[in-house]
């Protein structure tokens, strides 16, 4: 079996310091590469910073910073903030690097070299902010101004001489490939847009540019620059070392298990990249993740409309793991999603607060005064016993299943019906009143310590350093975290002591209005 397992956020633009949506795809890449790593994979977890083209040159002067300083400047933001989100990506690329520029020249010339980039001339439509070209029945005019439909973001003309990419060629290998692999764009929802857009006709591709020079210089043909994209897609291979095949990393993670995006760059990555890859014999990636958008007021979050939501202004104030809780449970994944802080606090008193932290401080507290501070001896499940504890052995291959399908609402829901259900059992259970019968005792003390470890284990990928905190109770480590160990229901050594640990999540006083 395939015990290696490659993710990738998008590189982000250094155009403006980062917001939640890229904190977001960031933190859903976390959580799957904790996920995979904790269920014994060898993971590659990349991210980094897309820094070339028109987008970026324009902010530097309109910031009046020299370009390659603006983009060391917004980049080292978005390093910050990887290390603020406690995300454990294996490297940070940035296209500006001189192994990266190595790689996408190779691209260029492989594809040179199979004759499917030629010399025209582009006239047409094209967006800066989303770096993109638009045919005429993907524009409207609102107010005298054309924008695209689907971004809404300004186009303007453009009219000069270029290299192309011949897309049209691919149609329909494409087409196969999306046929021989159902699985290769997701959700399914997206898959069929891709599909029509496929099937309604592919032009070829311009993938120059010649009237600025921000960019890495198309090889032999120094006064145009390689296309943003082509250059920034080529990123999920150049961090593997390409075009040295025969190296480990390549030969380990490629191609690559996932690349996560958003829904707004699924054209690129379903469409360009596959057939820039395929076109240099190299095979796709497995999959593409387009998720759904943070909202805030009911629009798309992003720096052009003004309505964004600073993640470390969050973090600041409730502290990280709440912030990554609150996205990951909130926003249903896959689908758009509001975010308001009326729903982060209700998050942080009712499930983290409440559900989890409460639990922890109940039976630790309550372990230290009737057990001696101990993991109890002497034990005898019953059948109440059994039954919660064996719904994490009995969901575990199902639990899998799911989180490579992406389906981290069922993952969620899981934990958060586990937790009900341990406070249930705690409180039903009634240890209080088993304190002359020891046994019994012990074992329901024994039983909510298991399944504290359990929900502490699945809760990591999501919410890493409050249940390492957690996890103290046991003087359990971050590498002893092992998924599989999720199904023993005596996995906590009988007569190790127990420790008190401090309050997980403090509530929120929430203030009437
Ligand atoms: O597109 N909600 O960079 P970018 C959810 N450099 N996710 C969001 C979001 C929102 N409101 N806003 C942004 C680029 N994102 C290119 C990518 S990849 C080879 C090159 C996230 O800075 C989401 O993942 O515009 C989206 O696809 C990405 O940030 C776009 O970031
Ligand atoms: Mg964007």
């Amino acid at each position: 079996m395939d015990k290696n397992f490659y993710i990738t956020t998008p590189i982000y633009y250094p155009s403006a310091r980062p917001h939640m949506g890229h904190a977001y795809s960031s933190i859903i890449a976390d959580f799957f590469a904790r996920f995979k790593r904790m269920d014994g994979f060898n993971v590659y977890f990349l991210t980094g910073t897309d820094e070339h083209g028109l987008k970026i040159q324009r902010a530097a002067e309109k910031n009046g910073i020299e370009t390659s300083k603006f983009c060391d400047e917004i980049s080292k933001t978005f390093k910050d903030l990887s290390k603020t989100l406690n995300l454990t990506n294996t490297d940070f690329i940035r296209t500006t690097e001189q192994r990266h520029k190595e790689s996408v020249q190779h691209l260029w010339n492989e594809l040179k070299k199979n004759d499917d980039i030629y010399l025209s001339k582009y006239s047409g439509w094209y967006s800066v902010s989303d770096e993109a070209f638009y045919s005429d029945e993907e524009i409207e005019e609102i107010d005298g101004k054309k924008q695209s439909i689907s971004s809404k973001s300004a186009v303007e003309w453009m009219d000069e001489e270029s290299y192309f990419f011949r897309l049209s060629k691919w149609e329909k290998p494409l087409l196969d490939f999306y046929e021989k692999n159902p699985d290769f764009i997701s959700p399914e929802s997206r898959k069929n847009e891709v599909i029509s857009f496929v099937k309604s006709g592919l032009k070829d591709l311009s993938v120059s540019r010649k009237s600025f020079s921000w960019g890495i210089k198309v090889p032999n043909d120094n006064d145009h620059v390689i296309y943003v994209w082509l250059d920034a897609l080529t990123n999920y291979i150049s961090a593997l070392n390409y075009p040295n095949k025969d190296n480990d990393l390549y030969k380990k993670y490629w191609p690559a298990s996932i690349h996560l995006i958003g829904k707004d760059i699924l054209r690129f990555h379903a469409i360009y990249w596959p057939a820039f890859l395929l076109a240099a014999k190299i095979e796709p990636p497995k999959k593409v993740y387009g998720h759904g958008w943070i909202l805030s007021n009911d629009q798309k979050m992003s720096k052009s409309k003004g309505n964004i939501l600073d993640p470390l202004e969050i973090i600041n104030e409730y502290g990280l793991d709440p912030l990554r809780y609150y996205l990951i449970k909130e926003v249903s994944f896959g689908n758009d999603g509001n975010i308001s802080q009326e729903r982060l606090e209700d998050c942080i008193n009712s499930d983290l607060a409440n559900n989890y932290g409460n639990l922890c401080q109940r039976v630790t507290a309550f372990a230290i005064k009737n057990c001696q501070s101990k993991i109890p001896e002497k034990v005898q499940f019953e059948k109440e016993d059994l039954d919660i504890l064996e719904k994490f052995s009995e969901n575990l291959a199902l639990i899998r299943n799911k989180i490579d399908n992406q389906d981290i609402n069922f993952y969620i829901d899981f934990i958060v019906n586990s937790l009900f259900e341990a406070n249930k059992y705690f409180n039903d259970q009634e240890p209080w009143k088993k304190k002359n019968d020891i046994t019994r005792l012990n074992t329901i003390v024994y039983t909510t310590l298991e399944i504290v470890r359990k929900i502490s284990f699945l809760l990591y990928p999501i919410i890493p350093e409050s249940t390492l905190k957690a996890l103290k109770i046991f003087n359990i480590n971050e590498n002893e975290i092992i998924l599989s160990t999720v199904a023993n229901n005596d996995f906590l050594v009988k007569g190790n002591s127990i420790n008190k640990i401090d309050i997980l999540f403090n509530k929120i006083e929430k203030k009437d209005d």
